[in-house]
Parts: structure tokens; C-alpha cells; sequence
């Protein structure tokens, strides 16, 4: 049995910022995943999500779920990240202050996914979309 479903994730929508990542946890219940592992996967793609909305010009949310894995991938339409060495750093952020206010912007988010990922992959260069992978075995 295989599952893919799709949630858009909408630039600067900060009401609707989070139903992705809650929508995921609701199926990964249903389907009967270990809630350990829910856990995981709704930290990581709570992260993911909000980068989307804070960070890019509005992407996607794919959720995939396999016997052997759940897999998210984060997939949006740009601007792209220049130095993805960087960005993986605890503490590194770009966010503006008022979304600083908000209380986003610690830098902690892409680490936090890559701790809560068996496997976790980043794919971006400035100008282009940035997409990140990250499977967490069942
Ligand atoms: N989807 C994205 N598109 C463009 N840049 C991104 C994207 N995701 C992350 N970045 C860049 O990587 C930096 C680090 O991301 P990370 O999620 O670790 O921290 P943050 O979002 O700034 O703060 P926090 O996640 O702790 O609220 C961001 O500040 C931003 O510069
Ligand atoms: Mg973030």
C-alpha cells in the first residue's frame, strides 16, 4: 500500500501556516504510524513548512508513505538558497525582524529536520526552487 498526497503552502499565510504539518499528522494517525515516529515527522515538516511560507515564494508539501518509509518533500518556486552549508548552520537566519517577532528565526530549523530525518536531503541554488527530502523509516 502506497500514499502520496499533496498540500500547497501558501507564501507569507501565516493563518494557514501549520495545516500542512497537522493535515500530515492526522493521515500518519489514521494509517496507524508508531507516534514516535509521528512525532518526528510532524517536527520536520512543521519546519519545512514554515521556511515555505517565511522564506520562498510559495511551494509545496508531498507527503508519501510507503510500508518501508514516510518520506516529505518540500518543493518551492524559488528564490533559492546561495550557501546551503550555511543555512544547515544552528543559529543561521535570514528572517526579517518581523518575523523575528513572531518568534521565528532562531536559524534552527533545517538542523532540527535534519536531527529528526534517517535520511535528509537539501537541493537548492540561488535563483532556482529548493527542495528537501527527508524519509523517516518505519
Ligand atoms: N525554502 C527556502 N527558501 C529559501 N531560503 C531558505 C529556505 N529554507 C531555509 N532558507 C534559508 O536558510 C536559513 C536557515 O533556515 P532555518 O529553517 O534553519 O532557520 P530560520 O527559518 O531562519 O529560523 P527558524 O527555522 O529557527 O524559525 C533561512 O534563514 C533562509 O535564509
Ligand atoms: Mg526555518
Amino acid at each position: 500500500m502506497t500514499i502520496q498526497l499533496s498540500y500547497e503552502v501558501v507564501k507569507n499565510d501565516f493563518f494557514k501556516a501549520g495545516e500542512a504539518s497537522s493535515n500530515i499528522k492526522k493521515v500518519l494517525r489514521q494509517l496507524g504510524i508508531p507516534s514516535d515516529l509521528i512525532r518526528r515527522v510532524a517536527v520536520a515538516t512543521y519546519e519545512a513548512e514554515m521556511n515555505i511560507v517565511i522564506h520562498s515564494d510559495g511551494g509545496e508539501i508531498i507527503l508519501l508513505v510507503t510500508p518501508e518509509k514516510v518520506q516529505i518533500t518540500a518543493l518551492d518556486k524559488g528564490p533559492g538558497i546561495a550557501d546551503i552549508e550555511m543555512a544547515m548552520k544552528e543559529g543561521y537566519s535570514t528572517a526579517p525582524q518581523e518575523v523575528r517577532e513572531m518568534g521565528f528565526g532562531a536559524g534552527m530549523g533545517l538542523p532540527n529536520m535534519k536531527r529528526c530525518a534517517d535520511e535528509f536531503e537539501i537541493k537548492s541554488s540561488l535563483g532556482n526552487s529548493t527542495e528537501v527530502t527527508i524519509i523517516i523509516r518505519i
